[in-house]
């Protein structure tokens, strides 16, 4: 009988190398290995693509899904101006669910029977693939190597790959966990650990230091939306993706996108993270700046509840899940006029919006203005005070009859 198979979320890194001898020498499956292609820096994915058949795979992939991404991922995202708990732009919560989605493509293209991840039992991703493969083929058996092997420490793991011809890494591994993607880079562990520690300054790659080797002058950049979603940068018509990296490079350049913080994961521990995401909170940034002047204000205070639960959703693995399908079609239909420009001042670890403007804009200037194009009817203010507060006004008259007036 042919053997199982089994397809890898493969990275190119130790635990994952390991898991494919692991799978085959444990589970007695042939595996196939896929390397997603997130736009993640730092990676020959040919060489990783090799690695992996030369520990042992059947079978070695390497897909470019940037564009897609992009466009079916990133988009949802910016439109949802999505942070989790107010400050993560979710970048490695957003590329697991793309991961998935090739993941089970592969599964069904090769008859596979399982499909495999790296994660801990400790992490937030490990949930992301598991509840995401489940919502896309429910009978597909997930197998997590990390979860179950006893090779504890990096030491044991190393022995283990050494004994086996896996290649290990030469130079003194890195105390840090990084995952990165177009949507920043996150780094865990080593010192980053004691939330007391402030992170050392050689942990980041994409922002610079505004004490040193930031820029001196302020910058500007002027991004142009169209239904909520980027596709000029300065007057030249770009993709979405172009414009990531662009304010990737830009933003990082004068040190913007920082991020230090205490999270709450989803198995209940909190955890100290470290990220940089200068593309994805300029771009937020930018987005959040328009809708303050196209969309109405029911919908944009409505809109800031729907931000915050789409954002939990997709934090905690859910996004091929009914709820976060339908907050999407909430929040695409409050898009449909969001286009215009912003304009953005980096300087010195800044990002400040400037300038907005748009054909859809809800800003009205004669509304607004004290001079004397003022148009506002400011006698039909006295009516309006008078009904809004009347409730307040009948409160206050009963308290009186208690004997409290004035208490505060
Ligand atoms: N805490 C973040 C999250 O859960 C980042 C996880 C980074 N993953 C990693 N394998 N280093 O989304």
């Amino acid at each position: 009988m042919a053997r199982e198979k089994c397809v890898l979320a493969y990275s190119g890194g130790l635990d994952t190398s390991v898991a494919i001898k692991w799978l085959v020498e444990n589970r007695d499956v042939d595996v196939i290995a896929l390397a997603v292609d997130v736009g993640q820096e730092r990676q020959d994915l040919e060489f990783v693509r090799q690695k992996a058949l030369d520990i042992g795979a059947a079978e070695s992939i390497v897909k470019d899904v940037r564009e897609e991404y992009v466009e079916e991922f990133l988009g949802k995202a910016l439109r949802a101006n999505a942070l989790y708990e107010n400050k993560y732009p979710l970048l490695s919560a957003m590329s697991r669910p793309i991961i998935v989605k090739h993941l089970v493509q592969e599964a069904h293209r090769h008859q596979a029977r399982y499909i495999a991840h790296g994660c801990t039992g400790k992490g937030n991703d490990q949930v992301r693939f598991e509840v995401g493969i489940a919502a896309l083929d429910p009978d597909i058996e997930v197998i997590a190597p990390v979860r179950e092997w006893d090779l504890c420490t990096r030491e044991l793991e190393m022995d283990y790959a050494r004994e086996r011809g896996i290649p290990v890494p030469t130079t003194k591994a890195s105390p840090y966990s990084i995952d990165d993607n177009l949507w920043g880079r996150a780094i865990e562990c080593g010192v980053l650990e004691d939330p007391w520690v402030e992170p050392p300054a050689d942990i980041y790659t994409l922002t610079a230091d505004t004490r040193g080797n930031s820029c001196d002058e302020p910058e500007y950049a002027e991004i142009t939306f169209e239904q909520g979603l980027p596709i000029a940068l300065d007057g030249e018509v770009m993709s979405f993706h172009d414009i990531i990296m662009r304010m990737n490079e830009l933003a990082g350049k004068h040190g913007f996108g920082r991020i230090d913080m205490i999270e709450n994961r989803l198995i209940g521990v909190k955890s100290r993270e470290i990220y940089e995401v200068p593309g994805a909170l300029t771009l937020i940034t930018a987005h959040k700046a328009l809708e303050d002047l196209c969309l109405e204000r029911e919908v944009l205070h409505y809109k800031l509840g729907v931000e915050q639960k789409w954002a939990e959703l997709v934090y905690n693995g859910m996004w091929f899940s009914p709820l976060k399908e339908a907050l999407d079609g909430f929040i695409d239909t409050t898009q449909q006029l969001v286009t215009g420009d912003v304009r953005l001042r980096f300087f010195k670890g800044s990002c400040v919006t400037v300038g907005r403007r748009s054909p859809y804009s809800l800003y009205d200037y004669n509304l607004a203005t004290y001079d004397e194009a003022d148009s506002f009817d400011h006698k039909a203010a006295k009516g309006f005070i008078d009904l809004w507060g009347l409730p307040t006004r009948v409160w206050a008259r009963q308290r009186r009859k208690v004997g409290k007036e004035g208490e505060v």
